[in-house]
C-alpha cells in the first residue's frame, strides 16, 4: 500500500525535532561542536580558551573561555534557536564581523546531546548555570567567562551516533578544528586537554609565529611571507615555495575575514600562480588570510559556513592570483641546487622564527653556485644555434623531432655546457667551462614546450596537427557537455574535440607541439582543468595553469634515449627559455659543480 492512502494531517513539528532536524546541517561530529563553541567564545572577546576533551569528544566536550560572559536572564535564550546578540536586521547581516550570526549553533548542539551551559558576566556576583533540559539558571561557582560542556553527542539520535568514527579519528577532527582557529586568532591563547593529558598549547603570538607553532616548521623553513594590498582587499600570510610542494593538498587553510572557508575561487587563483612551476599533482601549502569588506562577500550560503560568495569572483581571482605570482617571483632561480641541502638562507625572504635555523646547508658537500636565468645568455648563443620559432613547426613533424635541429659543436662556451652523455636515461651530463652540470631532461624539457606552448598562444598561431586516426575515449556526461561547452577555448588551445555519443569524445585535432605523446591522457587533463575553470573567458593564470598540464604529458619521458645533438639542443634551449632553472613542479632542472669545488671535494693541491 502507498503511503498516501493513509494520509495524515499536517502537523507543525515539534521544537525538539526542529532542532534535531536543523543539527544534522550544522552538527556532524565533535569536531563540529567544537568549532561552534571556540568561535562562541572568540566572538565573546576571549583571551584564553580551554578545551577539555573526552574519547575523542564523543563523550565530553568543555570549552572554557574568560569571554564577556551571557547574563543570567540570557541564559535560556543563548539555546533559543534563532537568538542572537550578534546581528538584529538584514543590514548586519550584510555586514557580519563575528564568526556567529545565526542563533542556531547552541540550540543545535543542545538537541543533540547533553549540554550544560555556565556563565558569568563583569558586573556578575558569580556564575550562573544552566543545567541539561532545563529553562531556570541557577547560582554557582566560576570566574568571569562562560563555559560550556556537552557530554554524550548523539546519544539519543542513535542514527547520527552510528556515523561516528573511532574516537581516535573523531580526535584528530578535533585537533584540525582548534587549529584552524587558532590559525585566525593568534592573540588568543588555547589549551587543549584529551582525557585529561595536555596535548596542544599556543600562546598569544603574531600571526607568522602562530603558522608555525601550529603548523610546525614547514612554513618557517620553506615559507615566502605574502602581504598584499589593493584597496579595500588585502591577503596576508605565507605560502611555500615550490620546491617544498606537496603530495596532498592537506596544508592549504584559506580563511577569509577570519573565517576558514574552501573556496574554489581563490584555490584556483593559488593553483594559477603556482602553475608556472609547479604541476597539477604537487601541491602548495599555504596559509592566507584574506580580508574583504564584509558586504563584499556573502556569509550566509552554507549551513555550516564552510563557504562563501564573493560579490565580484573576478576581482578576487585577479587579485589572489597576482599577490601569489609576485611573492613566487621573488623566488624563481633562488632555490637551492646543491644534490643534498635544503634551502639556502640567503635564499629566504621570510627570517626565520624562533626555534628553527631553516638552514641544512652543512649537511651538502658541494655548495654548488647557481646559474640563474641571465638575458644576455640569449644574444651570445643566438648566432651559434638554428632554433626554430614553434610557430614554424609544421603540422605533421613530430613533436620532439621538430623541437630541435642540431647545434654547432664548435660553439662558444654556453651556461650549461656541451652534453657529454645521457645517464640512467634521465640524466644529461655535461661540460660547462667552468666545471659540470647534470641536467634532469623531462622537468628540463617540460619547461622548454611550456614556454613554447605559451608563446604560440600568445601570437595565437598554436599549430595544430590533424589526427590521421582519431582518438575515441570513454567520458562522463558532464564532460561531454564540458567538451561541447569549452568548445572555443579548445580551439584556441590546438584542440578539436566533439561528441560522438552520450558518453564518448572524439579527439580529432591536437597542438602540434604534442602530437607524440598519450593523446588521450592529455586531452583529459585538459578537461580536468578546464572543469575546475568553468566555460568563463580564460584568465592568463588559468590558461597557464592548462598549458602546465599540457607540456608535463609533451615533455620526453625518461629512459626515451636522446642523440648527443638533441640534447645540446635542449641546452640550447634551456639558456633561452626564461626560468628554465627550475621545472613546472618546482624542482630544480640542473645543478652545476665548479671544478674548484670538485678539485676541493678530492682534495687535490691541498
Ligand atoms: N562563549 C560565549 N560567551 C558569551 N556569549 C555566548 C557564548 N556562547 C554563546 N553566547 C551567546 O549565545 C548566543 C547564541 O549562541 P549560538 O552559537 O547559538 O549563536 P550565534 O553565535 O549567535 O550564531 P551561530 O549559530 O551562527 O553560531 C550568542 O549570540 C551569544 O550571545
Ligand atoms: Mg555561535
Amino acid at each position: 500500500m502507498s503511503a498516501m492512502s493513509n494520509r495524515r494531517p499536517i502537523c507543525a513539528l515539534p521544537d525538539l525535532l526542529i532542532s534535531q532536524i536543523a543539527a544534522g546541517e550544522v552538527i556532524e561530529r565533535p569536531a563540529s561542536v567544537l568549532k561552534e563553541l571556540v568561535e562562541n567564545a572568540v566572538d565573546a572577546g576571549a583571551q584564553s580558551v580551554e578545551i577539555r576533551l573526552e574519547a575523542g569528544g564523543i563523550r565530553r566536550i568543555a570549552v572554557i573561555d574568560d569571554g564577556m560572559g551571557i547574563p543570567s536572564d540570557e541564559l535560556s535564550l543563548a539555546l533559543t534557536r534563532h537568538a542572537t546578540s550578534k546581528i538584529t536586521s538584514l543590514d548586519e547581516l550584510e555586514s557580519v564581523h563575528s564568526m556567529g550570526f545565526r542563533g542556531e549553533a547552541l540550540a543545535s548542539i543542545a538537541a543533540v546531546s547533553q549540554l550544560t551551559l555556565i556563565s558569568r558576566t563583569r558586573d556578575a556576583d558569580h556564575a550562573w548555570s544552566l543545567e541539561p533540559g532545563t529553562t531556570q539558571a541557577v547560582a554557582a561557582a566560576g570566574a568571569q567567562g562562560t563555559t560550556v560542556e556537552v557530554k554524550y553527542l548523539f546519544d539519543a539520535v542513535p542514527a547520527r551516533r552510528k556515523f561516528l568514527r573511532a574516537e581516535p579519528t573523531e580526535f584528530g577532527h578535533c585537533i584540525d578544528a582548534i587549529e584552524r582557529i587558532a590559525l585566525a586568532f593568534p592573540e588568543v591563547s588555547f589549551r587543549v586537554f584529551h582525557n585529561d593529558r595536555a596535548v596542544r598549547q599556543w600562546l598569544p603570538a603574531s600571526a607568522l609565529k602562530r603558522i608555525s607553532d601550529v603548523l610546525g616548521d614547514e612554513f618557517n623553513e620553506h615559507g615566502i611571507e605574502l602581504n598584499a594590498q589593493s584597496g579595500p582587499i588585502s591577503l596576508l600570510g605565507v605560502i611555500t615555495r615550490p620546491a617544498a610542494a606537496r603530495a596532498r593538498a592537506d596544508r592549504q587553510f584559506l580563511f577569509v575575514n577570519g573565517r576558514h572557508v574552501r573556496d574554489r575561487t581563490v584555490s584556483h587563483a593559488i593553483r594559477s600562480a603556482y602553475a608556472d612551476v609547479l604541476h597539477g599533482d604537487r601541491q602548495p601549502a599555504f596559509v592566507l588570510f584574506l580580508q574583504i569588506d564584509p558586504s563584499a562577500v556573502d556569509v550566509n550560503v552554507h549551513p555550516a559556513k564552510h563557504e562563501v560568495r564573493f560579490r565580484d569572483t573576478g576581482a578576487v581571482h585577479r587579485f589572489v592570483s597576482h599577490a601569489v605570482t609576485q611573492a613566487l617571483s621573488g623566488t624563481a632561480g633562488a632555490h637551492q641546487i646543491s644534490p643534498t641541502a635544503g634551502l639556502s638562507k640567503a635564499a629566504q625572504p621570510w627570517p626565520p622564527l624562533a626555534g628553527g635555523d631553516g638552514v641544512r646547508d652543512s649537511a651538502s658537500r658541494f655548495s654548488s653556485t647557481p646559474l640563474p636565468y641571465n638575458p644576455a645568455w640569449q644574444q651570445g648563443s643566438q648566432s651559434a644555434l638554428h632554433l626554430r620559432e614553434p610557430t614554424s613547426i609544421s603540422g605533421g613533424l613530430p613533436a620532439w623531432e621538430a623541437l630541435y635541429q642540431p647545434a654547432a659543436q664548435d660553439a662558444p662556451a654556453w651556461p650549461l655546457g656541451r652534453a657529454l652523455a645521457q645517464v640512467h636515461g634521465i640524466y644529461i651530463l655535461s661540460q660547462t667551462s667552468s666545471g659540470l652540470a647534470l641536467i634532469d631532461m623531462h622537468a628540463a624539457h617540460e619547461r622548454v614546450v611550456y614556454e613554447q606552448l605559451k608563446h604560440a598562444l600568445d601570437s595565437q598561431t598554436m599549430p595544430q596537427q590533424t589526427l590521421l586516426v582519431p582518438v575515441v575515449f570513454r567520458v562522463t556526461d558532464k564532460e561531454v557537455a564540458l567538451a561541447e561547452e569549452c568548445h572555443e577555448q579548445l580551439a584556441a588551445l590546438g584542440f578539436e574535440m566533439a561528441a560522438s555519443g552520450p558518453q564518448a569524445l572524439t579527439l580529432r585535432s591536437v597542438p602540434a607541439l604534442l602530437a607524440r605523446g598519450d593523446l588521450e591522457a592529455l586531452a583529459r587533463g585538459v578537461l580536468r582543468d578546464l572543469e575546475q575553470v568553468g566555460a568563463s573567458r580564460l584568465l592568463t593564470e588559468q590558461r597557464n595553469t592548462l598549458l602546465a598540464t599540457m607540456a608535463c604529458h609533451g615533455a620526453v619521458r625518461a629512459n626515451r634515449q636522446l642523440t648527443v645533438e638533441e640534447m645540446n639542443a635542449l641546452l640550447r634551449q634551456m639558456e633561452q627559455t626564461e626560468r628554465a632553472d627550475q621545472c613546472n613542479h618546482g624542482r630544480p632542472t640542473w645543478v652545476h659543480w665548479n671544478v674548484s669545488e670538485l678539485d676541493k671535494f678530492f682534495l687535490r693541491g691541498q
